[in-house]
């Protein structure tokens, strides 16, 4: 499919169905985030799969933004490892973590639509809820967490979905 067609399918999916979601079709959407780029190549992301059903019963009582997906990715990052640029003297301490954590996202997410499955990027959480849940990311950034599965039959996008801003409100050529 052509990229812009499927820009134009995906859109967050707030209602999922109970089908499950095959485990290639899982290995697909981490082997998108794996191959995408991240700054310096630092790779300092890590990725957490909630599938199971008592990690699935923690992020639900967690957050309502886990919109009870039947799979959660908790997307994180390690600033020992994530990218400096101890160069840049307008931001001296800038971390390229969450960057490369949300470029992973991206491709991980557009992969999930490529493959048919809906998704909701989901950031509206109370981030110490999750950490009180789940005590492995304590070292870590948690960046978002990616809902994801088949559509409720009565999906459909909202209506923030079609309000995009013009390219001339977003766009200036220098
Ligand atoms: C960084 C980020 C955080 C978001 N957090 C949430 C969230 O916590 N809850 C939610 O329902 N939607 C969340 N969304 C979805 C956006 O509201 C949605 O992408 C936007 O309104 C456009 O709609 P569309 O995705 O259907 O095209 C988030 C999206 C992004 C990119």
């Amino acid at each position: 499919m052509d990229f812009i067609e499927l820009s134009k399918k995906r859109y967050s999916v707030r209602k999922f169905s109970s089908q499950k979601v095959e485990d290639e079709k899982i290995e697909k959407i981490l082997e998108a985030g794996r191959l995408a780029p991240t700054a310096k190549n630092s790779q300092s992301h890590k990725i957490f799969i909630i599938k199971s059903k008592d990690a699935l019963e923690k992020i639900y009582s967690a957050t309502p933004m886990s919109y009870h997906a039947p799979i959660v990715l908790m997307v994180c990052y390690d600033k020992k490892t994530s990218y400096k640029n101890t160069a840049d003297t307008h931001y001296p301490d800038y971390d390229g973590g969450g960057v490369d954590a949300a470029i992973v996202t991206t491709a991980m997410m557009m992969e999930a639509t490529e493959l048919g499955l809906g998704t909701l990027w989901a950031r509206g959480y109370d981030s110490q809820k999750i950490y009180d849940a789940f005590p492995q990311i304590k070292d870590l950034e948690l960046v978002c967490l990616l809902d994801i599965g088949y559509p409720a039959e009565d999906s459909s996008p909202s209506e923030r979905h079609f309000m995009r801003k013009e390219l001339s409100e977003t766009t200036v050529e220098l």
